[in-house]
């Protein structure tokens, strides 16, 4: 009985975020993907700030701890590909050559800069026309969850928008093996700032449906969204039982992209995922949508987000170029 009360206001919280989007002309949701990191360092005030600008409905932040036990936003496990960690801290990376971020306590986290994503063997650039590592002068920093929290709300109060947060808990099952209850941070951290029920702006999402769980079982009534990646692994959830499964604790679903169109640009079993998640009361929020990856299918970005947002009927994409996305839908009006 409880759990189909909470489903029930989860859905309902959905809705009124959702209907925030449909106040502004559409009722598509923007997700800005690491915040607006085709322009800016992925994970930095400065990204998350840029695409709040930019008139993204949801920031998304990745979450990882750090040794004492702080949410900070990182997409890896290890902080090399994104921060200068092997010159400040050399001769702290595990035998693997990386530096874990939970390696390292918060203090000396924010003595790193974090740069543009690199290829940690190489050291080249990720995506070679973005924001280029040339600074010396300008450090970034790593955000820990409060700092964007306190970000967001505070724009949300200067601005008079209700902008969401979507954080990611990553590598839920390591950081139990690292002895911390990674879910229970989160929760106690979004609570501290207000993010307590369904009818609150956030979404939590996860690789790792046990996560989700872990977040039901402490109570938290706060939308969830279940991510289905493109391996086998996730092909169970991709199945009417699976997507049954997934609506006795999630709001949501975020596939990859090729769960939905694949890589020639055919409709995967005729648009089964999203019609079969939508009838199941779940949004349907894939990514990540590039206008610098475009998929061979289309010519253009906005090709691509047509596709997907109206011909496939997402609920909403995540996407590096939440300005892109904005503009898309306020000229399709
Ligand atoms: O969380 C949705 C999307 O961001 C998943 O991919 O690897 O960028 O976290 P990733
Ligand atoms: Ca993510």
């Amino acid at each position: 009985m409880r759990s189909n009360r909470l489903a029930m206001l989860c859905s309902l919280a959905l809705f009124v975020c959702l209907a925030t989007a449909a106040a502004s002309g559409h009722d598509k949701a923007i997700v800005a993907h690491r915040g607006a990191s085709a322009y800016l360092p992925e994970h930095t005030l400065e990204s998350y700030a840029m695409a709040y600008g930019q008139g993204a409905h949801f920031i998304e932040p990745d979450l990882m701890l750090t040794r004492d036990g702080v949410p900070i936003a990182l997409h890896d496990r290890s902080l090399d590909a994104t921060t200068n960690v092997a010159d400040v801290f050399p001769g702290r990376a595990r035998e693997d050559g990386l530096h874990y971020a939970i390696d390292f306590t918060l203090d000396e986290i924010k003595q790193l800069s974090v740069i543009e994503r690199v290829d940690r063997n190489t050291r080249e650039l990720v995506f070679e026309d973005r924001f280029p590592n040339v600074h010396r002068a300008l450090a970034f920093r790593v955000p820990t969850l409060a700092e964007i929290i306190e970000l967001v709300q505070g724009m949300n109060v200067s601005t008079g928008r209700d902008v969401g947060i979507y954080p990611e808990t990553k590598s839920s099952a390591w950081h139990a093996e690292q002895g911390f209850d990674f879910e229970q941070i989160v929760l106690d951290v979004l609570g501290e700032y207000g993010y307590t029920t369904a009818a609150d702006n956030v979404i939590v999402q996860s690789f790792e449906p046990e996560s989700l769980a872990r977040l039901r079982a402490l109570g938290s009534e706060l939308t969830l969204v279940q991510l289905i990646g493109g391996g086998a692994a996730y092909d169970p959830m991709v199945t009417e039982e699976g997507l049954d499964w997934i609506a006795t604790f999630a709001q949501g679903i975020g596939p990859s992209m090729t769960r939905i169109i694949d890589s020639e640009g055919n409709w995967v079993d005729d648009n089964f995922l999203v019609r079969e998640a939508q009838a199941r009361g779940l949004v349907v929020h894939p990514y990540t949508m590039r206008a610098d990856r475009l998929p061979a299918y289309v010519d253009s970005f906005e090709a691509l987000l047509e596709r997907f947002l109206f011909e496939a009927g997402v609920d909403g994409v995540f996407t590096d170029h939440p300005d892109l996305a904005i503009r898309f839908l306020r000229e399709r009006e």
